[in-house]
């Protein structure tokens, strides 16, 4: 889907120039002389991000994905079909969707049979007939067998997580793939639909509102829809036993939390401040994006890391205040503008981090200040290790060490005392409404933070995000 500043219409170009490097010269079907007729090229295998390679395609913008599936903790064996609704944005005569998920039984293009090949993640399909730009056309992919994680490179599970009681779904930055056939980058977000059937007794929890639930023969159907876009490694259906609390905060957004009953005691706190949370965010950084909000607090040990799954985050144990109040104001920062390449990541992390600093400050612990000048942070010895990492491109290993995060939100507060406090407030605001529901890059960040405070900050940032280092002066 692709939202306002043309973002799509150039990374579709890019994607156009990659495809011609890396496809044999079937231009022969382009007609010199006769710019009309369709130039029918395969859509590029990849969307370039170097610490993903695989992620995501080119040649086609996902709408909407709709994803309609049962599944069974007992046997762990999942029964799908999915439903993805694109935009051709070049003549497509084949293209990649990302998937690890179990055997493929069926897929079909507006209706027809194709044919497809796996290869790792990537699903290969040619459609025929053959999509030409600016069509829509929809893929049905039906599968059936047991999902599974994925492992990251700092060892970190993803993916489908199988637990005691059903299944724990995450997918930063590369999971989703295991489970839905996607085309899984960031910088493609949708609508999705999820329609999940379980055993009676269990809960499937998604993104967005519920639609429905209804139970029929000792299984519980589930609806969820997430109207607002999405990117795939936001994406959520997470199933278990769970204690469900529906509410309407007082901003008139509705709530739904899903508690494990082992959690609900330990993360009473955390959870009753949601509604606090969100109206200080909302005050800090403007409108609440999305149409609902909540929380998912299941028991999943072994994942051991919570994450900001769009509407509500998700917790693999005991949800603490400073937890929540980070997996909140990503969703402004993270979920409705996200990371152009995963090399931004700070600012997913380091602005996450920045507003739990200042939610903590708020709710009366630590000032901004002092976390900021604290043992963790500024404090740290300029011989530690932790300086030895680059803020604006750490690597795939580094995406969820303490880099992205705390030096991250260090490079924030030190462009507040930079720039002052209006012109800091404007940025943060700034940030949030040009890139509502899109993507963004670090180089965007630098422009707006010079536009807004009438500075050239070139040497701030060489310091903070480009040099690894200790900074002294800025
Ligand atoms: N973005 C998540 C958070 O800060 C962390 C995700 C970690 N993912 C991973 N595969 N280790 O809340
Ligand atoms: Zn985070």
């Amino acid at each position: 889907m692709t939202l306002p500043r043309l973002r799509g219409a150039a990374l579709a170009t890019a994607a156009l120039v990659a495809a011609g490097s890396l496809v044999a010269p079937n231009a022969a079907s382009a007609a010199p002389g006769n710019p009309g007729a369709p130039r029918f090229s395969p859509g590029a295998p990849s969307i370039g991000d170097p610490y993903f390679p695989d992620q995501g395609n080119g040649g086609y913008d996902v709408q909407h994905y709709d994803l309609n599936f049962s599944y069974d903790p007992a046997t762990r064996f999942m029964n799908a079909t999915a439903t993805i609704t694109a935009l051709a944005t070049q003549d497509l005569d084949q293209f990649n969707l990302d998937f690890r998920g179990p055997e493929i039984s069926s897929l079909t293009v507006n209706g027809k049979k194709t044919d497809f090949t796996r290869d790792g993640q990537e699903l290969v399909v040619t459609p025929r007939p053959k999509p030409k730009t600016g069509q829509t056309f929809t893929v049905v992919v039906k599968y059936a067998g047991v999902p599974g994680p994925v492992t990251d490179p700092d060892g970190s599970i993803e993916g489908w997580i199988p637990t005691d009681d059903g299944a724990f779904v995450v997918g930063e930055p590369q999971g989703t793939p295991a489970w839905l056939p996607s085309n899984d980058t960031p910088t493609d977000k949708a609508t999705f639909r999820f329609t999940a059937k379980v055993p009676e007794g269990l809960t499937a929890v998604g993104n967005g509102q519920l639609l429905s639930q209804q139970t029929k023969d000792g299984w519980t159907t589930f609806v969820w829809d997430n109207t607002e876009p999405m990117a795939t490694y936001l994406a959520t259906i997470t199933i278990g036993k769970f204690q469900v609390t529906e509410s309407v905060l007082p901003s008139g957004i509705p709530s739904y939390v899903a508690i494990d009953p082992r959690l609900v005691t330990g993360s009473a706190n955390a959870v009753s401040q949601i509604p606090k949370m969100m109206e200080f965010f909302t005050e800090k950084f403007g409108p609440y994006p999305f149409a609902s909000t909540g929380a998912i607090i299941d028991y999943a040990p072994q994942v051991g890391y919570a994450l900001e799954t769009q509407t509500k985050p998700i917790f693999s144990n005991t949800a603490s205040v400073g937890t929540m109040a980070h997996e909140i104001a990503h969703q402004w920062y993270g979920n409705s503008v996200s990371p152009e390449r995963w090399k931004d990541i700070w600012l997913n992390e380091g602005f996450a981090t920045y507003g739990q600093w200042m939610y903590t400050e708020f709710n009366g612990g630590a000032t901004v200040n002092a976390t900021f000048n604290s043992s963790s942070n500024y404090g740290r010895a300029a011989s530690s290790s932790f300086w030895q990492v680059l803020l604006a491109d750490p690597g795939p290993m580094d995406m969820f060490s303490n880099i992205p995060y705390n030096r991250g939100a260090m490079t924030l507060h030190a462009l507040r005392g930079k720039v002052g406090e209006d012109a800091f407030s404007r940025i943060l605001r700034q940030w949030a409404a040009i890139h509502q529901y899109s993507h963004a890059a670090t180089a965007d960040f630098i422009s707006l933070a010079e536009r807004e405070s009438g500075q050239d900050l070139t040497a701030f940032f060489d310091v903070w995000l480009f040099q690894k280092g200790k900074p002294t002066s800025w």
